[in-house]
Parts: C-alpha cells; sequence; structure tokens
C-alpha cells in the first residue's frame, strides 16, 4: 500500500487534552502503525507540535519522537507542508487563532467549544466554507463504549416510546487551598471559563446523537466554590458557573434533565451517566458499561415504607449490555473520521456545523439563566 503524508499542526500541544489524547492516544499510534488506511494508500501524520513554553513543548516533542515543533504559531501556518491545523489550546484564544488559521488555506479541526458565542462559531463556519476548506470538531463522548452500547439499545427500540432522561455529570473539584485543582484556572475565568461553555457542548450531541432533536430548555447555573486558589497559588474570584441544571424539551414530547457540577460528591454509578426511560424498559450508561431493565424485571413498588428500611436492592433487575466487538480511543475515531474527510472525502457529522449547535446550546442555556425563560433552541 502506498503512503501519503499528510501534515497536520497541533496547537496547545502541551496542554492536558492534546497531550494525552491527541498525541498519545490518537496520532502517535497511528504514525507508529504506519499510518491510517484510507483507500488504496496509508495516510502518515506528519506532526508540527505547537506551544508557548518552550522546555515543555521539547519533552513532549521528545517523548513522542516528533522532530518538529515551535512556539511560533504564525510561522507554523506558513509551512506549505502542514494542511491540516488542529487547535486544543485554551479555549479563549481558540477564534483569533482559527481565523488565522482559516486565512492560511489550512483544513481545521478543533477541541471544543468550537468558540465562546454562537455567532462566532456560526462565523468560523461561514470563513471555513467560503475557503473551501474542511472542518470538524472533537465530539468524543458518543465514542465511549457507554454511549455506543446506549445508543445501541436505543435503536433496537426495545425501551418502547421514550418518555424521559436524565444526564448526570461531576465530581468534586478541590480549590486549591488543601488539595491542588484538578483543573486549570482559566477554566474558572471569565475569558473561556464556566461549566456551562465547557460541558454543554458535549451534552448537546449526545443528547440528540441517542434520544432525539432538543427544540426547548429552562437553565439555571450557579457558582457553588467562588474562591479558588491557581497554579502560582494566588488566590481569585472564581467568575463563571461551576454548576448547573437544566430541563430539556426533546421534538416529540420528551423531558430529560442535565445536573453538572464540579462541586458534588460522587455516589453514582460513573462520572457521567444518561439514564433513557421508555414504556418497555430503561437503560442506563456511564463510561463504559450499560444496563438495562426490561419490563418484565421492573419491581412493583407500591409505597414508602416508612417504618422500616426494608433493605431493597434496586440495581437488581438490571442486565449489563454486552461488550462491544471492538473499541477504538474516542479521540482517535475522532481524528480517523477527520482524516478521512479530508483525504477521501468521507461523510463527517461532527463538522463545524455540529460545533455550532453546542456551541448555540451552551448559549441557549446561559440566556435561559439570565432571563430566568424557557428559550427555544435555534433550529
Ligand atoms: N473533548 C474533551 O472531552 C475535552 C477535555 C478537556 C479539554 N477539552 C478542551 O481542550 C482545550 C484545552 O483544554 P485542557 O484541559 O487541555 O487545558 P490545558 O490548560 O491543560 O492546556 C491548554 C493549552 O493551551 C495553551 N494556552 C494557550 N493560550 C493559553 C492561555 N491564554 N491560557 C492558558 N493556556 C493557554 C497552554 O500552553 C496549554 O498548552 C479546551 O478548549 C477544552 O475545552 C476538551
Amino acid at each position: 500500500m502506498p503512503t501519503q503524508t499528510i501534515g497536520i499542526i497541533v496547537n496547545g500541544a502541551t496542554g492536558r487534552i492534546a497531550s494525552t489524547q491527541h498525541l498519545a492516544n490518537a496520532l502517535v499510534p497511528i504514525i507508529r502503525e504506519g499510518g491510517l488506511p484510507v483507500g488504496e494508500q496509508r495516510l502518515l501524520p506528519r506532526l508540527l507540535l505547537v506551544g508557548r513554553a518552550h522546555s515543555r513543548l521539547a519533552a513532549v516533542a521528545r517523548a513522542h519522537d516528533i522532530a518538529h515543533w515551535t512556539t511560533d504559531l504564525d510561522a507554523a501556518l506558513a509551512s506549505p507542508d502542514h494542511a491540516i491545523f488542529f487547535d486544543a489550546a485554551a479555549t479563549a484564544q481558540r477564534v483569533p487563532t482559527l481565523q488565522k488559521a482559516i486565512a492560511a488555506g489550512k483544513h481545521v479541526y478543533c477541541e471544543k467549544p468550537l468558540a465562546p458565542s454562537a455567532q462566532q462559531a456560526l462565523a468560523l463556519l461561514q470563513a471555513a466554507t467560503a475557503r473551501g476548506l474542511k472542518h470538524g470538531i472533537v465530539e468524543d463522548k458518543l465514542h465511549l463504549p457507554g454511549m455506543r452500547k446506549l445508543l445501541a439499545v436505543v435503536k433496537t427500540g426495545e425501551l418502547g416510546r421514550l418518555l424521559g432522561f436524565r444526564l448526570e455529570f461531576g465530581w468534586w473539584v478541590f480549590d486549591g487551598s488543601d488539595r491542588t485543582c484538578q483543573r486549570p484556572s482559566w477554566n474558572y475565568r471569565a475569558q473561556g471559563g464556566g461549566l456551562i461553555l465547557d460541558m454543554y457542548p458535549h451534552w448537546r450531541y449526545v443528547i440528540e446523537g441517542i434520544i432525539g432533536r432538543i427544540v426547548r430548555l429552562s437553565s439555571a447555573a450557579w457558582t457553588a466554590v467562588p474562591e479558588r486558589i491557581d497554579e502560582n497559588g494566588e488566590r481569585y474570584r472564581v467568575a463563571v458557573d461551576d454548576s448547573a441544571a437544566t430541563l430539556v424539551k426533546i421534538e416529540g414530547g420528551v423531558f430529560g434533565t442535565i445536573l453538572s457540577s464540579w462541586a458534588t460528591r460522587l455516589r453514582r454509578d460513573d462520572l457521567f451517566t444518561l439514564q433513557v426511560d421508555g414504556t418497555q424498559g430503561s437503560a442506563l450508561a456511564g463510561l463504559h458499561r450499560c444496563h438495562v431493565q426490561p419490563a418484565k424485571a421492573t419491581p412493583v413498588i407500591a409505597h414508602f415504607n416508612v417504618m422500616k428500611d426494608i433493605g431493597a436492592d434496586y440495581r437488581q433487575g438490571w442486565n449489563e449490555a454486552p461488550p462491544l466487538a471492538s473499541y477504538c480511543n474516542p479521540y482517535r475515531a475522532g481524528w480517523e473520521q477527520f482524516l478521512r474527510h479530508v483525504a477521501d472525502d468521507a461523510p463527517l457529522v461532527c463538522d463545524f456545523s455540529a460545533g455550532a449547535r453546542d456551541v448555540a446550546f451552551a448559549h441557549a442555556c446561559l440566556q435561559s439563566m439570565a432571563e430566568r425563560a424557557w428559550i427555544d433552541m435555534p433550529q
């Protein structure tokens, strides 16, 4: 099989998500395997890493045996050998960075959220389309084993008519005073931070991908932990939401709830769970597993027993969905789809129009909070 090289600029290469998922678990394995089979050829990524800190960038490049790296974004964008630009740097810089990449004629792939506002996201879509460039957004959560199993269960129709859903997400993020905060401080600042902007883009494509099109929502968001300590040991005021609750109406009448928080302690099956209830059964998925309770195994619950704890185990009567035949790292799955889209024109669901809708959902939730009203999701 002949090999075709494809140049990829990876911006924000020292960041948590770029260095772990996109490099270590996706692009580097594709390179080590000799490239991705696409049609009659193998597509071999040639990487150019971009970051701000010279020494950290050099260390990432060394760790992955990548020869080319630079702290000069403009020089990277001027390279004729790199047709793709990928952005996984902090969210606040995304719009100007993508604008530059589009102006330089690069195909663009990027982490979510595509932009801080729906208008900016649409403008990026228009700019990339006008120049005839390919565009894609990371929508990794639907590739998780738990979500793939849940989608398969919903698709069979075995749950009957869908009635409702419940999405729960979160864990405790330390404020930095006695234990180090597990998230970067920019997550809690006005430019690019906030749980809704960070996580709700995921919830849009998960809900619409598995349950149905969102038509309306009502949302509240708040700051549970108002002060934190940053990477330099400085105390700062949190400027954005770290917790949110949302009611969602789906086309056809299904309602659901979303509870998300970085200020909650876990006593759930997983960090992120989605339960879907139907007339013929319910399914509950986490990151990896999915359990189903069919109507015939549903316990008959008549009333509360207020006098005695009857010790019932409500986790009984749920069957675990079988393992997947094969599993690919979700970020690698996204890269494979995007590379096939660029090289072979394969269809891509998670393009910038999907990314713009992800942001529109987050934006509508913030608008609902500000106006204390139900908001129609833009079509
Ligand atoms: N798909 C997912 O599940 C997922 C998970 C985590 C993060 N993300 C997204 O990936 C992007 C990076 O997130 P991360 O958690 O890796 O962040 P991070 O703070 O670990 O990395 C950010 C990177 O951006 C660079 N950077 C450029 N300008 C910066 C600035 N002004 N302030 C701080 N850093 C700056 C940093 O040098 C660093 O390399 C964000 O857009 C985030 O929304 C997506």
